[in-house]
């Protein structure tokens, strides 16, 4: 069973003021995650994870990143105007896009960010349109690891990233006019919790760095392992172990390197806020025709993964935790569209309309991908946190607004009549 950090009660009182859907977040589990992964790498002297802001780009939790050391992997100029928003610049912060237009690049420059090139033609393309950077960092999608999932696609059908051949030849013309210091980056897997995969991963890109190293007589400063940490989404998985993981890369980095190791960054955004999110609906009405379907008034507009790659999200009826799952549902919401499903013959206790449900695990990319199709407005996010510095002070949660829901004014206020 998942637990959740919250009472029915305290959810209750939530929204006698606020509508669901919305979203809640634990700051206290973000603080402890993000804690994790540094604890893991501290053994590298230059380590910096870069907290990808796609994953959940909302100010409150880019501060709560900051506050624990992290910096931003930003990925388009909004992403960038956030992260000066909330102070974050320079180095802090890794610019990785692909298919970019040259006023990105000319603001991640003016920014003074690591910028990551998705493809060898950029460089003269970054030449142009805002000049050459002092360091530079090409992104490397290598083929030779296992075939990647729904989510990240098979190696050889990604767009992202460029081949081995291409990437020699890029920092050798790189060197030549003139760039000096250098990164690498790879976001070899998605959602993985196969340790043995990621450390396969990693051995890939740093013996493939070591071997640029020492062929075109360059000096990595940092070597970006990418995100894709995966996440327990169902009660049987077991958490990725992130501690054997910075242990591995250690032992890998010391056989390559010997003293001499980069340093090391990564960019996760799953595993940091992933588990911490909630998604908090009511249920509007149970229907029977060929199926039994449990109809919530969240759609696939506050969560996209489900219906998009099939992903499974764990839901949790308040208050019926412990009743027997007897019943198989579709969870569904109410958009045109069929794959508008949360849960697919799901096992579930007896639901009845106006219960409440948790979706669990939607931290990071669920509110972010939402849309606005057959006229959904986006929800509202809370940042549940604990009185105490410790997160185990004596009084109740607060449940701060960290973004109020969208309005139809804000739904009509693009549009021309
Ligand atoms: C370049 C890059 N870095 C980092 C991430 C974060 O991935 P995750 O949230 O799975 O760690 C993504 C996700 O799409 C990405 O495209």
């Amino acid at each position: 069973m998942k637990t959740l950090p919250f009472t029915k009660n305290q959810i209750e009182e939530l929204i006698g003021a606020h509508p669901t859907p919305l979203y809640i977040y634990d700051e206290a589990g973000i603080r402890r995650q993000t804690n994790r992964l540094s604890n893991a790498f501290s053994w590298n002297k230059g380590f910096k994870q870069h907290f990808a802001v796609k994953a959940l780009p909302n100010p409150e939790i880019l501060k709560i990143v900051k506050e624990e050391g992290s910096g931003l992997d930003c990925s388009s100029l909004p992403e960038l105007i956030l992260a000066d928003r909330v102070g974050i610049s320079g180095g802090e912060i890794i610019f990785s896009s692909n298919d970019t237009p040259a006023e990105e690049f000319v603001e991640a420059k003016k920014r003074g960010a690591l910028i990551n090139l998705d493809d060898p033609n950029h460089l003269d393309f970054l030449e142009k349109a805002a000049g050459l950077p002092d360091i530079i960092c090409f992104r490397y999608t290598p083929i030779s690891l296992r075939t990647g999932n729904a989510i990240i696609g098979d190696a050889k059908e990604r767009k992202f990233g460029m081949t081995r051949e291409q990437l020699f030849e890029v920092y050798h013309r790189a060197k030549e006019k003139g760039i000096r210091r250098f990164g690498l980056h790879s976001m070899p897997v998605s959602n993985e919790l196969n340790v043995e995969f990621l450390l396969e991963a990693a051995r890939e890109l740093l013996s493939t760095a070591k071997e640029i190293q020492d062929t075109l007589d360059i000096t990595f400063e940092f070597i970006n392992l990418g995100g894709g940490i995966g996440i327990p989404y169902r009660p049987e998985d077991r958490e990725f172990d992130i501690e054997a993981f910075g242990k591995g890369v250690k032992e890998t980095a010391e056989k390559t390197f010997g003293s001499a190791i980069p340093a090391l960054h990564m960019e996760c955004g799953r595993y940091i806020t992933g588990p911490h999110g909630y998604l908090i609906s009511r249920v509007r009405h149970v229907k029977s025709s060929y199926k039994k379907y449990v109809g919530l008034d969240a759609t696939m507009a506050d969560l996209m993964r489900p219906g998009m790659y099939g992903a499974y999200h764990h839901v949790t009826v308040l208050g019926k935790e412990n009743a027997a799952q007897n019943e198989t549902y579709d969870v569904v919401g109410s958009l045109c569209e069929n794959n508008d499903k949360f849960a697919i013959d799901r096992k579930l206790p007896l639901i009845e309309p106006d219960d409440l449900v948790v979706i669990h695990d939607t931290g990071a990319h669920a509110h972010a991908m939402g849309f606005n199709y057959n006229g959904k407005l986006r929800s509202a996010e809370f940042l549940l946190r604990h009185a105490g510095a410790s997160g185990e002070g004596g009084q109740g949660p607060e449940f701060k607004m960290i973004r109020r829901a969208e309005t139809v004014d804000d739904y009509f206020a693009t549009l021309k009549f």
